[in-house]
Order: structure tokens, then C-alpha cells, then sequence
């Protein structure tokens, strides 16, 4: 499984990235806002930092007007993925997008017929939101599982990308039923290398050893 870390922070990627942990990033509009910085500036960082795709997310809702961003944004970095919202005109973008060679990620992606239409417009990631979906107590991991399926039963290329991501037991969940990369909040990933017990194993071996070294040979 390939991970991503879902966070418009440099700061954030280069501590996770020292762990080898970081496959890609993907950001929103929601996420580069709070970065206070130019959007360009924003993404050409992360993506002469990162050796990998990196999503960026347009802003316009008409396909002409997407259309114009993308071929702004995939000057920006070879890296760049063009990220595009799951509408009629977004999925005409993707399509166009995908016939010129730039690479796609389909996002807000709420129901498996959504997340076919991207793959048969020719999206490179799809972007399930299971925390939203899981937040309107609908089941979003059994979304990435009939994704999975159905994108295996006919042989997309398309990846999935378990997004919305919002506990460790999504990312176990997500890894299970196949996604192909899960896109992960810099803020949870301690999380899934902590665990209660490994820390008190720790404490317990140190005291073991602590406490016999000062015993008298
Ligand atoms: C995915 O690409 C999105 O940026 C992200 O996962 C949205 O997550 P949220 O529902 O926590 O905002």
C-alpha cells in the first residue's frame, strides 16, 4: 500500500518523509488555504521535496474554466496530478485530461457509480471520502470495497485513494479491502506507530535492566 500524506505543510511532509513513510501528497483547497502562502509557491515546494504525484486541486466548477487550470498546474511540476471534483464537467476535464497524457485524481467521490465514471473517463486516482461518508452514518470503507471490486472486475488502471481518512482502523480497513494508497492527515500518523503497550514494554525492559545492572556482580 502506498501512502500519502493528505497536508498542504512542508513542515509536516519533511518530518514524515525522514521516516520513509511519504509516497505523495495530496492537498485541497481547504488545506492550501491554511497555509497562508501562494498556491504555486505552496505546490512547487512540496513537489521539488517529494519524489512522487502531487495532487492540486482546481478551483473552477465549468470544464473550460478547469480545463485552463491544468494546463496551468501541470506546468508548474512534472509531479503535479491534476485534481478535479466529481461533476459532469469535471469527468469531461478528466476524460480531456486524460487524452493529453496529464495525470488525474477524481475527488469527493461519494457512491461506487461515481467512482466508475472517473475510471471510465480515464481518471489515474479515484478519491473515495470515507470519513465524510462515515460522519452521515453511511459505511465509507464498504465504498472502497465495491470500488475495488468493480475497478478489478472490469481491469481500470485507475487507483484508489482511501481519502477522508480519520483513525488508524481506516487506514487498517483500507489496506485490507485493497485500496491501492490511503491519504493520511500528517496529525494521525503518529498514531499508527504508537501504541500503549510498546510503550510500556519499553519502560518495563529499561527498569529490568536498569535495576539489574545495579546488583553487585
Ligand atoms: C483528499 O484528497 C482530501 O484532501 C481529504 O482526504 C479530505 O479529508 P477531510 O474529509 O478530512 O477534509
Amino acid at each position: 500500500m502506498k501512502f500519502f500524506l493528505d497536508t498542504a505543510n512542508i513542515g509536516e511532509i519533511k518530518r514524515v518523509a525522514r521516516l520513509g513513510l511519504v509516497d505523495g501528497i495530496t492537498t485541497n483547497p481547504s488545506l492550501v488555504a491554511k497555509e497562508g502562502r501562494g498556491f504555486k509557491e505552496v505546490v512547487q515546494e512540496i513537489c521539488a521535496f517529494v519524489d512522487g504525484p502531487v495532487s492540486a486541486e482546481v478551483i473552477g466548477t465549468k470544464a473550460e474554466d478547469m480545463l485552463k487550470e491544468a494546463g496551468e498546474l501541470a506546468q508548474w511540476a512534472p509531479n503535479v496530478v491534476v485534481k478535479l471534483p466529481m461533476t459532469e464537467d469535471g469527468l469531461f476535464a478528466c476524460h480531456e485530461l486524460s487524452r493529453r497524457g496529464i495525470k488525474t485524481n477524481v475527488t469527493l467521490v461519494f457512491s461506487a457509480a461515481q467512482g466508475l465514471m472517473a475510471a471510465k473517463a480515464g481518471a489515474t486516482y479515484v478519491s473515495p471520502f470515507i470519513g465524510r461518508l462515515d460522519d452521515i452514518a453511511a459505511d465509507g470503507m464498504q465504498l472502497v470495497r465495491d470500488l475495488k471490486r468493480m475497478l478489478g472486475n472490469y481491469g481500470f488502471e485507475t487507483e484508489i485513494i482511501a481519502a477522508s481518512i480519520r483513525n488508524v482502523g481506516h487506514v487498517e480497513q483500507a489496506a485490507l479491502a485493497g485500496a491501492h494508497i490511503a491519504t493520511i492527515p500528517g496529525s494521525l500518523l503518529p498514531a499508527l506507530w504508537k501504541h500503549p503497550l510498546t510503550d510500556i514494554g519499553i519502560e518495563k525492559f529499561l527498569s529490568d535492566w536498569n535495576n539489574a545492572a545495579l546488583q553487585p556482580k
